[in-house]
């Protein structure tokens, strides 16, 4: 399978969320809107990648650092092109120039019921924080909105 790797441009925002809107484990908000996504990718730039097969993107990842510690995001590849490496070689990417700019340490928040997505990352040999509860805050008001 010829699979091209590609940065993620703010012109492949209606593909992008396309697939993402098309895949469990991946929660869309309206936070993920064309704007936030451009400021997004401006901020982080050649970070976040997509993954084109006959030219239609199948797979993608949101990439971005604080200046200290790197987050990852948005992690999908279609369901008929699963279990060939994509993700793995996707989560590299990003890995490598995170790594490029100095960023030693990578984190993804990982919803609790999604197992098959747990087991993906230990095989890359992520590994799970015991010492931490996440704790979020709504600026908007909403304590219980997230
Ligand atoms: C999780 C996901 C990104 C993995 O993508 P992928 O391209 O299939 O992953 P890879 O082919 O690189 O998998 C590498 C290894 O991870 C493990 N793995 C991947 N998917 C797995 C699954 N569903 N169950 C168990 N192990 C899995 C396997 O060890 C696999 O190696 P193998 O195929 O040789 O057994 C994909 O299933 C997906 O898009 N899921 C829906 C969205 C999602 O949950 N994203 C993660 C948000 S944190």
């Amino acid at each position: 399978m010829n699979i091209e790797i590609q940065p993620l441009r703010i012109e492949d925002y209606q593909e992008v969320t396309e697939l993402w809107r098309n895949c469990e484990g991946i929660n869309m908000r309206e936070d993920d809107n064309r704007r936030n996504l451009d400021r997004y990718l401006q901020r982080n730039p050649n970070l976040s990648f997509v993954a084109r097969y006959n030219q239609k993107i199948i797979a993608a990842i949101l990439c971005g650092h604080d200046g200290r510690r790197g987050y990852l995001y948005h992690l999908a590849v279609a369901p008929e092109y699963r279990r060939n490496g994509i993700a793995s070689s996707l989560v590299e990417k990003s890995q490598i120039s995170l790594h490029a700019l100095g960023i030693r340490k990578c984190h993804i928040f990982v919803m609790k019921e999604n197992e098959s997505a747990q087991k993906f990352w230990e095989f890359l040999s992520w590994r799970q924080r015991q010492d931490l509860h996440m704790m979020s805050f709504n600026i908007m008001g909403n304590a219980d909105a997230f």
